[in-house]
């Protein structure tokens, strides 16, 4: 525990913040109420992501970080081969076996036991357990909840079974749940940050050969700041997994012609033109925007070596045209917020994760950022009835132990 002095008052503070303190304790007697006794407690994180949105699927590069909002549970095995979970949140309390035919039909509990059934489907030995959770990271705003949910899990029944399953394994572990028991065909970049984040660092991910790096990232006199639309489209998961088959498409397309082409994260404009008249338009415009995507990571990390934050912020900028016009995953309240980002001055900004909703994440010079702030929501409540949600990014650890 550290400790500061201010204004002449001892304040202590431990590594978590206060409200996931208030969390834990919330946690604690909701679980002696239910189960009479006590358990351990695991956490991860939701993450935000730099740039590289859409190209995770595509083989290409993300620069995600793990944030300080996530998701909280107090765990015990109970010897039994039943999974008792309540959702704090949610106010819900569900009982699952752990038999594929035991798939519970809360959507929340289908995290979990899509974690429990991946364990199994790789040779994990595990049993029963009771659970109580709750998180504070904005459901269905970009932020992946249920990447913190899975990895919470996926994290605690390793170290509950001893079962030593690797980090990248555990993070496939959340993604093939996503797959298999909640129709999203996404990529890993959720997990990978969830599981790998640390404090302070955000980490570029080769989604082809799973390499990585940490990159410290204090940008010196900006600020990165997350504007919640607080809209969620229906139809999104579907929306993502078509946005999904358009790429493998144009990426079978370009590689009848270039063998070497697995992703199309492998191609180069110059190859998609070669194919242009053999894919539908909708393909084209969806390979151009993850093919050009891509190469904007590259250039974002060589600017962040440079401390170059304007170059950061005009790739910013580029991504949110392409996710609005080429990849259409954009919505009218996420261009306006763009739109106000760029009339303030603001470095760089763009809809960030999946799209269809969520937020912009944008990177504000510090002495920009009130009037920034106070504009945004003045003009989207005038347009759209309610303000946007501000968060300020606080980059954290990803999964452990509490
Ligand atoms: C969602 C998916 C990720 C990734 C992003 C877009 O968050 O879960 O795998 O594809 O969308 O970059």
């Amino acid at each position: 525990m550290k400790s500061i002095v201010c204004k002449n008052k001892l304040i202590t503070f431990e590594r978590y913040n206060i409200y996931t303190k208030a969390m834990q304790t919330k946690i604690s007697e909701k679980f002696n109420t239910l189960f009479g006794c006590s358990g351990e407690f695991f956490a991860s994180a939701g993450r935000i992501n730099l740039i590289g949105e859409h190209t995770d699927y595509n083989g290409g590069f993300v620069f995600p970080g793990a944030i300080d909002k996530g998701i909280m549970a107090e765990i015990k095995l109970n010897g039994t081969g039943k999974v008792c979970a309540y959702s704090l949140d949610l106010d819900e309390y569900v009982e699952f076996g752990l038999n594929e035919e035991d798939a519970p039909s809360q959507s929340w509990s289908r995290y979990i036991f899509g974690v429990c059934r991946e364990i199994i489907k790789r040779g994990g030995e595990i049993s029963g357990f009771n659970t109580v959770f709750a998180g504070d990271v904005p459901l269905g705003s970009g932020m992946s909840s249920s990447a913190a949910l899975e990895s919470t899990f996926a994290f605690a029944l390793n170290y509950l079974f001893n079962l030593g399953i690797d980090k990248f394994e555990l993070a496939r572990i959340g993604q093939s749940t996503e797959h298999n028991y909640c129709g999203v065909k996404c990529g890993i970049m959720d997990q990978f940050a969830s599981v790998f984040g640390k404090k302070g660092q955000l980490m570029r991910l080769d989604c082809k050969t799973m390499e990585y790096k940490y990159y410290p990232f204090h940008p010196e006199g900006y600020r990165l700041v997350l504007l919640d639309s607080v809209v969620k489209h229906e139809l999104a998961s579907s929306a993502y997994n078509k946005r999904r088959e358009s790429c493998e498409r144009a990426a079978a397309a370009i590689r009848e012609k270039h063998p070497e082409v697995e992703f199309l994260r492998d191609a180069n404009r110059e190859w998609l033109d070669e194919v242009k008249d053999s894919i539908s338009e909708e393909d084209y415009m969806r390979a151009e925007y993850v093919i050009d995507e891509v190469a904007r990571v590259l250039d974002v990390c060589d600017a962040l070596e440079r401390d170059d934050y304007e170059t950061v912020g005009e790739k910013m900028y580029e991504t949110h045209y392409g996710m609005s016009r080429l990849y259409e995953v954009s919505c009218e309240e996420l261009d306006y917020l763009n739109n106000i980002a760029r009339e303030c001055g603001v470095t760089g900004s763009r809809v960030m994760g999946g799209g269809f909703g969520g937020c912009t994440i944008n990177l504000v010079k510090d002495g920009l950022y009130d009037s920034f702030i106070s504009r945004a929501k003045a003009s989207f409540k005038e347009r759209f009835g309610h303000e946007p949600k501000v968060y300020d990014v606080v980059i954290s650890d990803g999964a452990r132990k509490l």
